[in-house]
């Protein structure tokens, strides 16, 4: 577990507080003191993979979706009373600390896979809740809801929740979520065939019912599809190589072309390829061998199967190591510039590959046909969505190949398929209608069932674009089409993928309807009270309701265009409900102005204004918000500081001891506390998969820090930096050392110690620096960093004197080789000696140089017991050594050399790594800092090992956390 004990009402303290400290009106909450942050980690990676089976976030795609378990834990944790708050209770630390572990006991219940399978455990969690409330549940709040993640574990642990976004699409999605799937939880589906069946394997409990209705209704639409355009999607004639027979399409690979720049090309398009790889999958290569005929400057590409011979040829297709590709007739290189200027002229085209295809042997790659290529340009597609791309915005780049228009990101056959689905979407009403009448419901029931199927349809046909247009790509190294959106941006795709929307395949209608409707049968757990919807502008009109416990995950400065983004879902969404929705869907697109990201091309290119527009209505976002809570529960507030994808933005200034100023980051905490908020804990989470391990090198930020906020109090002092720094450092030492004692990670040391520092700092009303001038955010993060720092310095003192010399020459060369002099004068500081460590056998020197021995090159039968020259510096090397090893070593080892060494002397080891981490980070050796960081998040493990050990060692006592 890990503890905050910054103190925004210290106990130890109270003689020295200044009277915002004294003021604490309510008791503290969970939150703002301890959360067990590993588990949180842990279920928040694993509910970001991909591929865990239905979930609510394959609802409708959202960009940087928040993760069910860590929104599910903070809104737990800011309810629950911390035990230090009931002293009468719970007198001394131990109680406390039972207690607190019964509340971990809870949280880590909800934080296991799946959760929406374990009804019961929302269940106790909600009693749990009840407990603290006096049996009111306050109202929940989150105004930038976007995909929906906090409203609805909210809902599921039932509280009243309301959910607010500018975004229609994320409006309607939420929607789904708390009004539409909780208005017919268990309810039979009206479908005649599902309603048929008494008793199946499913009960129609939950959104089983709906489910089922969204899958039926989704087939009855692809058989009216596959009447009116299934002459555009023909089977497969197969060769006898191939066994004969038709095969089923599974999709069709595409290229881009280009007007050759070459003359001698003649004018000839030649194909934009990144690979030839079909299948680069083992045991069943597939790639494409090119055919040029040089004489009439004609090609076309053979599928060829098994090992190339040229596997560097195959992996590169045309493209150029340089940048750009290369003209296939003539081998003129033909760069971006030509490719732009060309793609501006309306003058890029396309050439038809491959056919993958599903024959009765299985999976196979197939050369193109004519008849496949006349098929496909034979659609002519019309009534769709006319709209224009931004012109500029944040992720998109295939404006500047000349697609323009929403419409122009499909092939005219998947234009086809879109319209033809969007219409039996919006004519399927009737059908549901009809059959829910005969169902057994009233007339107003029928409407309201048939539009909520329709909706549901919807975000099927939604989650059917993604996967349906030319800039999906086909992933060979194991084989499957990939959507649009596995990346928050629209980049631009040379060789696409178009799916089979008609079969059976991933990216086929039938494919979304059935994911759509499993994702729908896990959203309820039963548990869900009431929840409201509705599209607010956040930063000019919150909510009518007061008393609000607001937990929110605001944009991210200018690392997601939403809006922007959001029109490729919105057009189809409006064509097809938007008459169920006119409040939501009377705009063409989706609403810009008002949405809080710093985008300069909003404003001419302005930075300034951008920043500006952000700030200011953020700020008002936030103090209105201060309005409405409910003071007994602190607001939470989400900061992503990296998304999944890599074009995301990164840190732009990196403070002295490591925390990252962004300016979205100072932006947020400058918005909080100018909103009149006190920030009491700041927890850093990890959501990737790998953050034990890959995710956490040095400069690996957690994705999110949560911060728990206070209103300040009205009354609140004023004061000098000078004063604000003194408590600063009061206060932060012990709350870093009990980050420690906790075994934070070190990569988040810094990030956790904003909290109880930046605590400090917005207690105040006004820090005032000596000039008279308000002291800055960024100061106050700065001046967080030194206090840091020192005390990282501070707990050299109960190091050994070896030690305190191999620490200052880390810090200052790491294991670089130095002139004996630069040694000479640091033994002497430091009270040791060259030949004392060369005896111990950490420094290696000759030729007048001297250097640390690499990790490498230490004894790896090291054995403590017959060691008379211990130091803390080896004991944690070798710990880090066991820890790193690629063979042997591990948890089981380390814990050996533990036994040996000791408690004292272990627990000094595990208090190095955090500042030998520091030190790496800030040198910038990564792997270096990633390996003291594996030491100290592998405590807990070598902990546990240590009692198995215990018999082959000299026992002792039981490794100390
Ligand atoms: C980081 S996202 C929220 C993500 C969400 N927690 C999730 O789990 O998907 C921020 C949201 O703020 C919304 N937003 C931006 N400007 C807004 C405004 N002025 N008022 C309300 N919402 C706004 C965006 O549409 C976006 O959905």
């Amino acid at each position: 577990m890990l503890t905050q004990t910054s103190d925004w009402f210290p106990s130890d303290l109270n003689n020295q507080l200044t009277q915002p400290e004294r003021m604490t009106p309510y008791p503290k909450k969970l939150i703002e003191v301890a959360l067990p942050l590993a588990e949180i980690n842990d279920a928040s990676a694993y509910d970001k993979m991909p591929g865990i089976g239905p979930h609510p976030k394959g609802i409708h795609h959202w960009w940087a979706r928040l993760p069910l378990p860590v929104a599910r834990a903070v809104l737990f944790a800011s309810v629950v009373d911390d035990p230090e708050s009931h002293p009468e209770k719970w007198p001394t630390e131990e109680a406390q600390n039972v207690e607190r572990e019964r509340l971990f006991g809870i949280l880590r219940k909800m934080m296991a896979k799946k959760l929406h399978e374990a009804p019961e455990v929302y269940a106790e969690a909600h009693a749990e809740l009840m407990h603290h409330c006096d049996g009111h549940l306050p109202t929940v709040f989150d105004p930038f809801a976007g995909g929906g993640s906090i409203p609805l574990e909210a809902n599921r642990l039932g509280f009243e929740t309301h959910a607010g976004d500018l975004n229609p699409v994320a409006v309607v999605l939420n929607k789904c979520n708390l009004e539409l799937a909780p208005r017919w939880a268990g309810c039979s589906p009206v479908n005649p065939a599902d309603r048929q069946r008494i008793g199946g394997a499913e009960s129609w409990l939950g959104a089983h019912g709906l489910a089922a209705d969204v899958r039926h209704y989704g087939k009855v639409i692809r058989a009216r599809a596959q009447a009116q355009i299934g002459h555009l999607y023909p089977n497969m004639p197969l060769s006898k190589e191939h066994g004969g027979g038709d095969a089923k399409i599974i999709a069709w690979i595409w290229a881009r072309t280009v007007v050759s720049p070459n003359p001698a090309a003649q004018g000839k398009h030649v194909p934009l390829i990144s690979t030839y790889w079909l299948s680069s999958k083992k045991g069943a290569l597939a790639w494409l061998e090119p055919v040029v005929d040089k004489e009439t400057g004609n090609y076309w590409f053979k599928v060829r199967t098994g090992l190339p011979n040229d596997l560097t040829a195959i992996s590169a297709g045309t493209k150029m190591s340089k940048g750009g590709f290369r003209c296939l007739l003539t081998d003129a290189p033909i760069t971006f510039e030509h490719i732009r200027s060309e793609g501006q002229r309306g003058r890029l085209g396309s050439t038809m590959l491959a056919i993958v295809a599903e024959a009765p042997q299985g999976r196979i790659y197939v050369n193109a046909t004519p008849e496949q290529v006349r098929t496909a340009q034979s659609a002519t597609p019309s009534g769709y969505p006319d709209t224009n791309l931004p012109e500029e915005a944040l992720g998109f780049r295939i404006q500047n190949y000349g697609i323009r228009k929403h419409w122009e990101m499909f092939t005219p056959r998947q234009l086809t398929a879109m319209v033809t689905l969007s219409d039996l979407v919006k004519g399927i009403g009737v059908d549901v209608e009809r059959d829910g009448l005969v169902a057994g419901l009233s007339p107003q029931e029928a409407v309201s069932y048939s539009r909520s199927v329709m909706t549901f349809l919807a975000l099927a046909l939604s989650r059917f674009a993604d996967n349906n247009n030319n800039l999906c790509r086909w992933r060979a190294p194991n084989p499957a089409l990939i959507n649009l959106f596995a990346r928050q941006a629209i980049p631009m795709v040379w060789d696409f993928c178009e799916g089979n929307s008609l079969g059976e395949a991933i990216g086929s209608w039938q494919v979304c309807v059935e994911r759509e409707a499993a994702c729908i049968s896990v959203l309820i757990v039963g548990n869900e009270a009431p929840g409201f919807v509705k599209q607010i502008d956040a930063a000019n009109a919150v909510n009518g309701i007061a008393n609000l416990l607001v937990s929110t995950d605001p944009p991210y400065y200018d690392n997601i265009g939403y809006a922007a983004l959001s029109d490729f879902f919105y057009v189809w969404l409006r064509r097809s409900i938007g008459s169920l929705y006119p409040e939501l869907f009377g705009t063409l697109l989706v609403p810009k102005q008002p949405e809080l990201i710093a985008s300069p091309e909003r404003f001419g290119g302005d930075k300034q204004k951008a920043k500006e527009h952000f700030e200011v209505g953020f700020r008002k976002a936030f103090a209105a918000l201060r309005e409405k809570m409910d003071s007994r529960f602190p607001l939470s507030v989400y900061y992503a500081f990296k998304q999944d994808d890599e074009e995301s933005g990164g840190a732009e200034e990196t403070g002295e001891a490591g925390i990252d100023l962004t300016t979205g980051w100072e932006t947020l905490l400058d918005a909080l506390v100018s909103s009149g908020f006190q920030i009491t804990a700041t927890w850093p989470v990890r959501a990737s998969q790998a953050w034990r391990m890959r995710a956490m090198g040095s400069n690996a930020l957690a994705s999110y820090i949560v911060l728990a906020c206070r209103p300040r109090c009205a009354n609140a002092d004023m004061t000098t930096r000078r004063d604000c720094v003194a408590v600063i450092k009061r206060q932060l030492p012990s709350a870093v050392r009990q980050l420690q004692r906790e075994n934070i990670a070190p990569v988040d040391l810094a990030q956790a110690a904003i909290g109880p520092g930046m605590s400090v700092f917005s207690q105040y009303a006004t820090v005032l620096e000596a000039n008279g001038a308000p002291m800055s955010v960024r100061s106050a993060l700065l001046e967080i960093n030194r206090v840091l720092d020192e005390v990282m310095a501070e707990q050299e003192g109960d190091l050994d004197a070896d030690t305190r010399f191999c620490v200052a020459w880390f810090e200052q060369y790491g294991i670089a080789e130095r002139a004996y002099g630069e040694a000479e004068v640091l033994f002497i500081a430091k009270n040791t000696s060259f030949a004392g460590l060369e005896k111990a056998g950490v420094i290696i020197g000759g030729k007048g140089k001297v250097r640390l021995r690499r990790r490498e090159e230490l004894d790896p039968h090291w054995d403590p017991r017959t060691d008379d020259r211990v130091t803390d510096w080896k004991c944690t090397q070798h710990l880090v050594r066991v820890m790193t090893a690629e063979q042997g070593g591990g948890a089981s080892e380390a814990a050996r050399l533990v036994n040996a060494v000791g408690p004292a002397r272990a627990e000094n080891a595990r208090a190095l790594a955090y500042r030998l981490f520091t030190a790496a980070e800030r040198k910038g050796w990564a792997e270096e800092a990633l390996a003291y960081n594996i030491l100290v998040t592998s405590w807990p493990q070598i902990q546990a090992a240590t009692v198995k050990v215990e018999p082959d060692g000299p026992a002792q006592s039981r490794l100390p956390l």
